[in-house]
């Protein structure tokens, strides 16, 4: 079939074959495709969906685009963390030296921002000297020698999701089952892994909108996962409100190393622990939830996570100063501004698109795959909804270049924060844990 075939079919609610969806990846991957009709064919999934058979199909079309790590011959056992994208969620920074530092290897390949969440490499990369284009053989010689890789895909790594994924963002197509579940799980099931969790996020900052569909793209995961012995642990956490206080890429990665030191906000430092206790359990360091907590526990307070960050940063060139004191290594923005409460009253809401898309006009964020972006822009979130705030109090800083910058991040600001009268219940941060034996309801 060509691919205007595909998409007529598709648009008209029809059913693709799997050797379609395997040369469709194929060509992607080549980049033989004409983008507007791929544009097309996304717009359709979008409005269409995607069967079971169909999604599996795309996601094997999209594995065998690329090579896999290959890492069976490791004594270790080797574990993952994925999430589907939030605002200041820097969890995977301090989890997988912590995780690695426990006994568990892990090779991690995270993705840019996607519309208005931040992403894991363009934080990673505000550290001087850090790159993250591995090839496949030199991320397998790191895992080897100290168990942790921090990687982007490269064209080794299913490529036919890079090119997809750059496209959902300027096609706006990004908020689809399928397609975010075979975004991840093609990049997943091509790091060899004995297990996987993935954050799931809902509420405002999510991008679905109902818990019924995000416990659906979990379930959707954890059976492409299943049919590659990858046993999958899905929480499902929220995103009603930006994770931590800092937002923007080398402002995150100060709060990563303040979290791997032990301090950090109370939100990041509960979602490190809960994931790394899954991740400790799947690559069988333990069978006990609470004995995994300790030994994670343990593995901040004694410093061994940090030195697992330090040796990671060496490996892939960056500046290790980043573990000591890193406000003095990140570059910092050149203005600093507070945005203060305009009432007194409690903190109804600090609503997570319009901080990352506000982020994003800072220029701290991509509007094309191809824009530079500005590591220095953000915020420091001083108030989380819940709390009681005062006329004039700040409940932000502006990390800004210059006034015009700031002035966009104020904008975002107002849109952000609504400060009201009534008490407002603080939401639980993980509702659910869902795995291939159920869902469970955790608050
Ligand atoms: N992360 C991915 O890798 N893909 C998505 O579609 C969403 C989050």
């Amino acid at each position: 079939m060509t691919l205007r075939d595909l998409i007529e079919r598709k648009r008209d609610g029809g059913h693709i074959d799997a050797a379609d969806w395997h040369v469709f990846a194929h060509d992607l991957a080549a980049g033989t495709l004409a983008d507007y009709q791929v544009s097309a064919l996304l717009m359709a999934i979008y409005f269409r969906g995607l069967s079971d058979d169909e999604t599996v199909a795309l996601t094997e079309g999209m594995l065998e685009s690329g090579r896999k790590l290959e890492l069976s011959h490791l004594k270790m056992r080797r574990v993952d963390k994925h999430s589907v994208g939030g605002v200041g969620d820097k969890v995977s920074i301090v989890l997988a030296p912590l995780v690695a530092a426990c006994g568990v290897a892990v090779p991690m390949v995270s993705g840019r921002g996607l519309g208005h969440t931040g992403g894991t490499l363009d934080k990673l990369e505000s550290i001087p000297g850090f790159h993250t284009r591995l090839s496949l053989s030199q991320a397998a010689t790191q895992v080897e020698r100290i168990g942790c890789v921090l990687i982007g895909q490269t064209g080794e790594i299913a490529p036919a999701d890079r090119t997809l994924y750059a496209m959902r963002d300027a096609t706006a197509t990004v908020e689809s089952i399928p397609l975010i579940a075979s975004s991840i799980m093609s990049k997943k099931l091509a790091e060899g892994l004995n297990g996987l969790v993935l954050d799931v996020k809902t509420g405002a900052g999510a991008f679905l909108p109902s818990l019924d569909d995000h416990l659906t793209l979990a379930q959707t995961m954890i059976a492409l996962g299943a049919r590659h012995d990858c046993p999958v642990v899905a929480l499902l956490t929220n995103m009603d409100s930006p994770l931590g206080v800092a937002c923007g890429n080398a402002n995150e990665i100060i709060e990563s190393v303040q979290s791997l030191k032990g301090g950090g906000p109370p939100d990041v430092r509960e979602l490190v622990l809960r994931f790394g206790a899954e991740m400790l359990v799947l690559g069988g360091v333990t069978d006990d939830h609470a004995d995994a907590r300790t030994r994670l526990e343990r593995a901040i307070s004694s410093g061994k996570a940090l030195e697992k960050f330090r040796e990671i940063v060496i490996a892939q060139g960056g500046d290790p100063g980043v573990c000591d004191d890193p406000s003095l290594v990140v570059p910092a923005a050149k203005l600093r501004e507070a945005y203060v409460s305009p009432r007194d009253g409690v903190v109804q809401r600090v609503e997570p698109r319009a901080v990352g898309k506000g982020i994003t006009a800072m220029g701290g964020g991509r509007t094309k795959m191809a824009d530079l972006i500005d590591p220095t822009v953000g915020f420091q979130l001083l108030a989380k909804p819940g709390d009681r705030v005062t006329r004039g109090q700040p409940l932000a800083t502006i990390l800004a270049r210059d006034a015009a910058c700031a002035a966009a991040g104020r904008a975002a600001l107002d849109a952000a924060f609504v400060v009201g009268d009534g008490d407002m219940p603080r939401l639980p941060l993980i509702s659910h844990r869902v795995t291939a034996d159920g869902v469970e309801r955790l608050a």
